[in-house]
């Protein structure tokens, strides 16, 4: 029988990663198969199997670590290394508790995270999927029909408000900069030193929704922020504001962001993070014009993703190692 270290991953790393040749180097490697079962994330009952006597668990959003998981492991088990930089699907209370490190991937998707929220905001101001749908539909024609079909609102001479100014928040406010907005308010937990590095005004979360032209939700999650954007948060803002969750899905109350949308209480939303994921495809919010969602795309550029995956091995291997790890979640 093998003496090397056992890890789970559940999911595969390109085989080009360095983070793979490591990890097939000195462990006994098991990957979950999607090609086998037909599901895209190990279901919960297989998972459970699969990590018995475990000693690393390598995982993919949005696999979630609880005590019931810990347990189906076993006390073998020395590490958990997540590939995301978001950590609301890991019980880290427990995890403290069983004295197991948990490693993440900060810094290297801070780039690919806030091209892809830039990316979101140009599309919902300026309506692309009513666009896209538009041609698509054979609708374009209209374009010539009103000089104001489709039309948006501009970036240039706005107000934004980013809530949470952490890496991911002061890397979307460093390229608005660039598109000539003319103020940038932020809120948190506490003001930042680094906001003077985009002229940044601290302000209180009901201040900023309300002078807001763009709110941005770039903070990480919290016991106190789930819902923070319900009913009470949509009706203080602009009817004009347009709302981007770069985040996570639990910091909104989607029923009210859907009355909001649909009442013209706001104008328009983007979303790359819903309750659930994936969003089932007769979801309400996907029925109005005005709701831009992107299937949780915010790392998704080949880089950050090869990035994620070696930072995610080198944390598992320390782990294994009794080393600190590369990247570890304070505890
Ligand atoms: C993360 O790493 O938490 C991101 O949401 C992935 O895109």
């Amino acid at each position: 029988m093998s003496t090397r270290p056992r890890i789970y991953l559940t999911q595969k790393i390109p085989e080009e990663c360095e983070g793979w040749r490591l990890l097939r180097e000195s462990c006994d490697v098991k990957v979950y198969d999607e090609i086998e079962t037909g599901h895209m994330i190990v279901p919960r009952d297989q998972l459970l199997r699969d990590v018995r006597g475990v000693d690393a668990l390598y995982l993919a959003l949005p696999v979630q670590v609880d005590a019931e998981l810990l347990d189906a492991a076993g006390p073998q088990l020395k590490v958990i290394a997540t590939k995301s930089v978001g950590l609301n699907h890991i019980d880290l209370a427990e995890c403290a508790r069983r004295n197991i490190p948990v490693g993440y991937t900060p810094d290297v998707l801070t780039d690919a995270v806030a091209e892809a929220t830039i990316a979101l905001t140009l599309a919902t101001a300026r309506r692309h999927k009513e666009g896209i749908q538009a041609v698509h539909g054979g609708q374009w024609g209209k374009t010539w029909e009103s000089s104001l079909y489709l039309c948006g609102k501009d970036i240039c001479n706005s107000v934004v408000g980013i809530v949470g100014l952490g890496r991911i928040g002061l890397g979307v406010a460093k390229r608005l900069r660039a598109f000539g907005i003319s103020r940038l308010l932020y809120c948190g937990r506490a003001s930042k030193p680094h906001a003077a590095e985009v002229n940044g005004e601290y302000v209180s979360f009901d201040e900023l929704l309300k002078m807001s032209d763009f709110v941005i939700a770039c903070c990480s999650i919290t016991p106190e922020n789930h819902h923070l954007f319900n009913a009470d948060a949509f009706g203080k803002m602009k009817k004009s504001a347009i709302f981007i969750n770069a985040s996570r899905g639990i910091l909104v109350d989607q029923d009210a962001l859907y009355v909001a949308l649909a009442s013209g209480q706001i104008f328009a939303a983007g979303l790359d993070v819903t309750t659930p994921e994936p969003l089932p495809p007769d979801h309400r919010l996907l029925t109005l014009p005005n709701c831009t969602v992107h299937p949780h795309l915010g790392s998704a550029t080949v880089t950050a993703r090869h990035a994620m995956a070696d930072l995610s091995a080198r944390n598992a291997l320390a782990g294994l190692r009794g080393e600190p790890l590369p990247a570890p979640v304070p505890l």
